[in-house]
């Protein structure tokens, strides 16, 4: 059995329990993080704890952890649950939620105090860097529903759920989103890039997709290892047209797409732009 965190303790996963009257329970009222871990090495752990700040910032809620504190927890579930995630591909999951509150009332109580959750859990293998030997993605597509900050990684993750579910049904890894002026926001747990032109290009930031940590690391290491990237607009139709396109999360990092609702991504294998983005990630993945 896997050891989780709880509120200062280490405890089996099926041991940890809530009140119903937390507000992450009952409003999804809180922030979470997901951080990749290879071999015991957590990748962007500076930059997850940056992004985390920012969204309980955004939400006033007042975690009481410092990234010193979250790094013993990450480090104290690595050590516990390495032999039972033998890959040694581990994502360690960290929420804050408000906390409990005794009634059910929209507005932020004082006084309570956040609950703490992190747990480990095993990641897919990451991609191989290889034409040949990696497993490309096949995507749908999907108008984006969900709320205007998507900036903020909340738990309240419905619309993502949804979204995701949509695929998921149809044997599908993904579900790539555009907004209503028709331009591509991100996927459901992913962000997007595609290679137009030679040229990698991926949406801006705004509150319309997720920061993406992983999108981060690599829009510094692929200039740095001489690949163009823009951040722009990047439309439906161009999306359709791309010579590739790429999904990046902390479980998938850059991962191919080799068929969007059913139609080929240029000739349906994952391109060469691909291969030397993921193999300049992989050179400052734990620099990063
Ligand atoms: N998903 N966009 C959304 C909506 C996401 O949920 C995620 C991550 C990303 C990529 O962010 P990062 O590169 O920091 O993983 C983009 C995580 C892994 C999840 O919810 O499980």
């Amino acid at each position: 059995m896997t050891t989780a965190y709880l509120n200062g303790e280490y405890l089996p996963l099926t041991e940890a329990r809530i009140s119903p009257m937390d507000r992450g329970f009952l409003f999804g009222d809180g922030i979470y993080e997901v951080i990749p871990c290879h071999q015991g090495k957590p990748i962007g752990f500076d930059a997850h704890m940056s992004r985390m700040r920012e969204g309980l910032a955004a939400l006033d809620i007042h975690s009481g952890m410092t990234p010193s504190d979250w790094l013993e927890v990450v480090t104290a579930l690595l050590e516990k649950n390495t032999s039972f995630i033998p890959s040694g591909y581990i994502g360690v999951y960290l929420h804050v939620s408000r906390g409990a509150d005794t009634r059910r009332f929209h507005a932020y109580p004082k006084d309570i105090s956040p609950t703490l959750f992190a747990f480990a859990f095993e990641l897919a293998p990451p991609p191989t860097p290889d034409i040949n030997k990696v497993r490309p993605l096949k995507v749908s597509l999907a108008q984006d529903k969900r709320w205007q900050r998507c900036n903020i990684k909340s738990t309240s993750l419905l619309g993502n759920v949804m979204h995701y579910q949509h695929s998921h049904q149809t044997g599908l890894d993904e579900t790539i989103l555009y907004n209503a002026s028709n331009e591509i926001t991100e996927a459901s747990s992913c962000n997007v890039f595609a290679v137009i032109d030679g040229k990698v290009v991926t949406p801006p930031l705004d509150h319309q997709l997720l920061p993406g940590i992983t999108r981060q690391i690599a829009l510094k290491a692929l200039p740095e290892a001489g690949i163009e990237c823009h951040e722009r607009v990047l439309t439906l139709e161009e999306l359709k047209g791309a010579d590739e396109v790429w999904l990046t999360s902390a479980s998938k990092e850059i991962s191919p797409v080799v068929e969007i609702e059913g139609q080929m991504v240029a000739d349906g294998r994952p391109g060469k732009r691909w291969l030397q983005a993921l193999q300049a990630f992989n050179q400052v993945k734990f620099s990063a």
